[in-house]
C-alpha cells in the first residue's frame, strides 16, 4: 500500500497530534504497549505522542547498545523524566557487540542490529510486559531508501513483506510514517517537546555503527565517539542539517614525536539538506575544518589524519555504512 506523504508546509501540527492520539488509542486499546527512545528526533516525537495518548500504560525503554554518543543514555533518561516520562534503560552492549562481531558487509551490519533490536530485545521486552504492540518512529524517508534498495534502514518491515508480529511476536504502530524530518520537527514543537530535542540534527538507528567502515568493535565505537563528540561541538553553531565523524578501516603513515605512527583516519562530513533525500556538504570555513582535524589528532588516541567529505548526495550517502 502506498504512503500518503504529509508536506510539511501542508502539515497542521495540532490536528495530526488530535489524529494520531485517537489513532494509538483506538490500537492500544486497554493494553500497553511498548515504546523505543533512542533519543532521535522521531522517537523523541513518538514517545511524547504515546505518552499523552496512553499515559501510563505506555512503557518506555532506552535500549543502551553500547553504539550511542557520549553520555546519551543518561542525558535522554533525565531529559524525559523532566518532561513527565518515565525511561527504564536496558544495558544491552554486550548482546549488541556479540551480534556484530566478525561482520564487515554494511547490509549485514544493519540486519544484525535490527534483529538484535526487535527479535531479542524488544521481543523479550514485550513478552516480559504483557503488551502488544511497539511504537517506533519510522519516516517516510527511511522507507523510500529500504524499498529502492539503497539501504536497509534498521526499522523498516512491512514495506519488504515482513508481518512483525509473525516475525517477532507483537504489531508494530509508525505514527510518523507519512511525514519526512522537517515535518517531524513541526510536530516536535507542537508538542512542546524542548527545542534542543526537536531541531536535534537526524542520528541514525543503527548509532555509531553506521560510521564505522569495517568490524565493528568496542575500540573503534570509542574512537568514533570521541571524534563524534568533537565535531558535534564545533558545528553545533553552524546551522546544517547534519554533521558526523567516520572511522575508516584503512590505516595512514602518520608521524607524531618524531616517530612514524601508522594511525587511523577520521573522515568529517556535514551536510546542508531539507529532508535527507539530497544534500550537498556545507561550505563550512578553512579555519573551521583546520581546528577540528587538530582536536581529533590531538584528542583521539592513534588518529593521525583527517578528511573533510566534498561529494553530495546522490551519488553519496549521508552515512557511510
Ligand atoms: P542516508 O545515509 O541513507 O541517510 O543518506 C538519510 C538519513 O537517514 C538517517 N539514517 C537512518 N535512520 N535508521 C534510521 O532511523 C537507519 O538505519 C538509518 N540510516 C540512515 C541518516 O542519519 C540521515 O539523516
Amino acid at each position: 500500500m502506498k504512503i500518503k506523504e504529509i508536506k510539511a508546509s501542508k502539515l497542521n501540527a495540532k490536528k495530526f497530534i488530535a489524529e494520531k492520539i485517537k489513532e494509538i488509542r483506538d490500537i492500544v486499546g486497554d493494553g500497553r504497549a511498548i515504546n523505543a527512545l533512542s533519543g532521535g528526533i522521531d522517537s523523541s516525537v513518538v514517545t511524547m505522542l504515546a505518552h499523552k495518548a496512553i499515559g501510563s500504560r505506555l512503557l518506555t525503554f532506552f535500549v543502551d547498545n553500547g553504539i550511542m554518543r557520549h553520555q546519551e543514555p543518561e542525558r535522554i533518561v533525565r531529559l524525559f523524566n523532566r518532561l513527565g516520562v518515565k525511561v527504564q534503560v536496558v544495558d544491552a552492549q554486550d548482546r549488541f557487540f556479540n551480534a556484530l562481531k566478525g561482520i564487515t558487509d554494511p547490509e549485514q551490519k544493519r540486519e544484525a542490529i535490527t534483529q538484535t533490536f526487535y527479535k531479542d530485545i524488544f521481543g523479550g521486552l514485550v513478552r516480559g510486559s504483557g503488551a502488544t504492540c511497539l511504537l517506533q518512529g519510522t519516516i517516510l524517508t527511511d522507507i523510500d531508501e529500504t524499498v529502492a534498495g539503497i539501504k536497509r534502514q534498521h526499522n523498516v518491515f512491512a514495506q519488504l513483506g515482513i508481518d512483525p508480529e509473525q516475525a517477532f511476536g507483537y504489531k508494530i504502530i509508525e505514527p510518523l510514517v507519512q511525514l519526512r524530518k522537517d515535518g517531524v520537527r513541526k510536530v516536535g514543537a507542537a508538542l512542546g517537546l524542548p527545542m534542543s530535542l526537536y531541531k536535534r540534527i537526524p542520528f541514525p538507528g543503527p548509532a555509531l555503527a553506521a560510521r564505522v567502515i569495517g568490524e565493528i568493535t568496542r575500540e573503534k565505537i570509542e574512537t568514533v565517539r570521541l571524534a563524534t563528540a568533537i565535531v558535534e561541538e564545533e558545528l553545533k553553531n553552524i546551522r546544517a542539517f547534519q554533521y558526523m565523524a567516520i572511522l575508516h578501516e584503512d590505516k595512514v603513515t602518520g608521524m607524531r614525536d618524531g616517530k612514524r605512527e601508522f594511525g587511523l583516519q577520521i573522515e568529517v562530513r556535514c551536510w546542508d539538506s531539507k529532508d535527507a533525500r539530497k544534500a550537498t556538504p556545507t561550505k563550512l570555513p578553512y579555519a573551521k575544518l583546520f581546528t577540528i582535524a587538530n582536536k581529533i589528532c590531538r584528542k583521539v588516541p592513534g588518529v593521525v589524519s583527517v578528511t573533510y567529505n566534498i561529494a553530495s548526495k546522490p551519488p553519496s550517502t549521508i552515512e557511510a555504512v
